[in-house]
Formats: C-alpha cells, structure tokens, sequence
C-alpha cells in the first residue's frame, strides 16, 4: 500500500509516520507538508534515509501541487493531518485556517477522487462538539453530539469534516473520519500547552496560565491516537465518524502543577494571565465506538505519558531549542508580552 501523509512534518503526522515506519513495514509512505511554521524536516530525519519514505514538500489548498503528487505517486490511501492547528493563532488571524483547513480539504478530496484512491481518512478534531460545562461530569461527546463550535480553528476543523460527510453522501466517496482529544507527546510544537509549560519551566521563565486554569482538557499520548486511525484504516467501515480518547480529563492547572513536579521546579513560576477568548471550558470524548467495534484501547495513562513527554524534552534539548531561538520569540511577545 501506498499511504499519502499530509502534514507528516508536524508533531501528529511525523508520530504517525514513525508508527507505520515501525508497524507496517511492507508500506510506503509519502509525506507531503508545506513546511510552515510548525512544520519540520528535523522531525523527519530518521525517516528521509529508507528506501519506504518519501518527502516531498506542497500545499493542500494548491490543486496542482497536490494533483501533481497524486499523478506521480497513485496512492492507495490518504491521511490528512495537515492543517493550522493552533487555536490562539486562529484568533489573530482566521484567514490562512479557512484556506488550509477547508479548501485544502476540498481539494484533497477532488486528487483522492479523480485518481480513485480506495480510502481516504479526515483527521478531525473533539474540538468540532464545542464544549461542555464545567459542573457536569456526566457528559461526554458521543459521535452523535451535534456540532457547535467556539473558535475560528474549531469551525474551520468542523468545516473540514462537514466536506468530507458531503463527499462520502454525494459521490459515496470511501472516507472514514475521526475526532480525537487533546495530543501530547514528541516533536509536539512548542507553542502548545504540555511542550510550552516543559520548556518554560526548564528555563524558569514564567508560565503562563490563561484564566483560572480550571479549563478541562481529556488528554491521549500520541502513540495512542496514531494506533486508533491505522486501526480505522483496516478496519474502520467507510462513512463511519470514530471518536479517539482515553478519559483523561485534567484541568490546565493541574497539567501545569505535575510538570512543575516531575521537573523539581517551584509552583511560584505558575502566572495566572487574561484568558482566551471564546475559550472553550472542557473537553471529554466518550471512545465506546473505536472499543467496542475495533478493539482499540489506548496504552498509555496520563500520569506515564506525561513523564515520558517531559523525558523526551530533556533528552531533545536542540529540537526545540532551534525552535525557540527563531521567529518563536516575535510570536512569543506578540501572544505573551502585555497579556
Ligand atoms: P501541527 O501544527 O503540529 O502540524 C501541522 C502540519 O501541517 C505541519 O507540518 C505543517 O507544515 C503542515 N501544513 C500546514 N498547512 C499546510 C498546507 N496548506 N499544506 C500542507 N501541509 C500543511 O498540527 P498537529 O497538532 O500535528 O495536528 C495535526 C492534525 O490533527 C490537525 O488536522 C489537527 O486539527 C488534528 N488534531 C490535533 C490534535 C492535537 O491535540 N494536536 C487533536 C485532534 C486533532
Ligand atoms: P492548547 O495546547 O492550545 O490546545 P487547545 O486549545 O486546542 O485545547 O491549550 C490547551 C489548554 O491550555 C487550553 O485550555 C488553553 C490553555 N493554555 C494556557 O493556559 N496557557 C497557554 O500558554 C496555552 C498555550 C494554553
């Protein structure tokens, strides 16, 4: 099989591209990435030299670029990660999240039909459900929890997912969809909570908490979310929507306090600073389907994973040390300066 990967080179594409490097070995894989600002071929490195991978850089909402690399490459399957994923970004500027999110989408669609790929699968987001209150444990988003979204991000991502329904009712185009909860793990861009807290907290720069820190996250370890879609992609029935999480709600404080924890760092660092906007106050995926249906079960707990994240970090030093030295510090300022 030939997999086409977009947006290999940012933190879930690239773990992805690991995962089917290491598990599928008979597969070859094609990562196309426009290389952004998250986007990173230091990621790739271990994977450039094998004969089953391949780079090549472009851009999703370019119709010629992506026909182009379909043309070359006829692959049998496509994997779409590649997007703008950062929701304090798309508060700033919600122009390029329709570009890339949406168009970009559509036009993967149109590649993936008109050169009959057998499966495409749509990297959606629990972020298209909205949120849910903080006072009430009980509920959770189901597949079947209608769509309401908070964020240019969101409603770009819920854009996305919208499209590919469309696609699968009026072409019986053959995609499957999933909507996962919060990510960490390596290579993860250190504009994020978990990687931005670690690296602040190794410099002992302040870390800045938005709000009261109350807002819930259900966290997955990357590896898990990457074994739930190539489960999807062999066994997954084609039209189907899957939810991926693996209840593991933490409040942001509390994510803040254990790293500060596992690091030996003193909670005095913690700044409590104006809140995101529009931000969503918590997140909680409800897995029965991918369960019982597949037989997915993520591996790894959040009190493991996140160990295991912070290790990463202190073991990766000049993976992200490049990175925040660069253009990082302007989008720092911007983002944190006068907050
Ligand atoms: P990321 O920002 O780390 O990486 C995005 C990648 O896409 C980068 O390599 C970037 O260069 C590439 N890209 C951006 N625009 C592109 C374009 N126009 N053409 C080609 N490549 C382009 O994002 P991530 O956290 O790895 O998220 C990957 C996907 O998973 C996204 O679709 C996101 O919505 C979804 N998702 C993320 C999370 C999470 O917790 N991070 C959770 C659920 C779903
Ligand atoms: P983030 O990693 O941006 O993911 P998302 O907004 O997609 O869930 O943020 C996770 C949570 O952490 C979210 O509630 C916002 C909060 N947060 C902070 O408190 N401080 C920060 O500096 C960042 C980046 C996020």
């Amino acid at each position: 099989m030939t997999i086409f990967v977009t947006g290999g080179a940012g933190f879930i594409g690239a773990n992805f591209i690991y995962y089917l490097l290491k598990n599928r070995p008979a597969d070859s894989v094609i990562c196309f990435d426009k290389l952004t600002y998250a986007g990173n071929l230091e990621t790739l490195a271990a994977a450039e030299p094998l004969p089953t991978f391949k780079f090549v850089r472009g851009d999703i909402s370019d119709r010629e670029e992506v026909y182009k690399a379909f043309e070359e490459f006829r692959p049998n399957v496509v994997v779409n990660f590649a997007a703008e994923s950062h929701v304090d970004r798309s508060i700033e500027d919600p122009g390029l999240f329709l570009k890339t999110n949406i168009i970009g989408t559509g036009i993967l669609m149109d590649a993936a039909r008109k050169f009959k790929v057998d499966r495409y699968h749509q990297v959606s987001t629990d972020e298209v459900y909205g949120d849910l209150p903080l006072d009430r444990p009980d509920l959770f988003f189901t597949e079947k929890t209608p769509i309401h979204t908070s964020s240019p991000y969101s409603a770009s991502k819920a854009s996305a997912d919208l499209l590919v329904q469309a696609y699968i009712r009026t072409y019986q185009f053959p995609a499957t969809i999933s909507r996962c909860s919060n990510n960490y793990g390596p290579y993860h861009f250190p504009e994020k909570l978990i990687p931005l807290m670690i690296i602040n907290a190794l410099n002992d720069k302040k870390l800045p908490v938005y709000g009261a820190g109350a807002n819930v996250r259900d966290w997955l370890y990357v590896e898990d979310h990457c074994s739930a879609i190539d489960l999807i992609l062999r066994k997954g029935t084609v039209g189907e929507i899957y939810n991926i999480g693996g209840h593991n709600e933490r409040t942001n404080l509390e994510v803040v306090k254990t790293i500060l924890k596992i690091l030996g760092k003193s909670e005095d660092l913690i700044e409590f600073v104006t809140d995101r906007k529009g931000h969503d106050l918590r997140y909680a995926i409800d897995p029965t389907k991918i369960e019982t249906e597949l037989g997915w079960t993520p591996k790894t707990k959040f009190d493991d994973g996140i160990k295991k994240t912070v290790a990463w970090y202190l073991d990766n030093k000049s993976w992200w040390e490049k990175i925040v030295s660069g253009e990082y510090q302007n989008y720092y300022e911007k983002m944190y300066g006068n907050r």
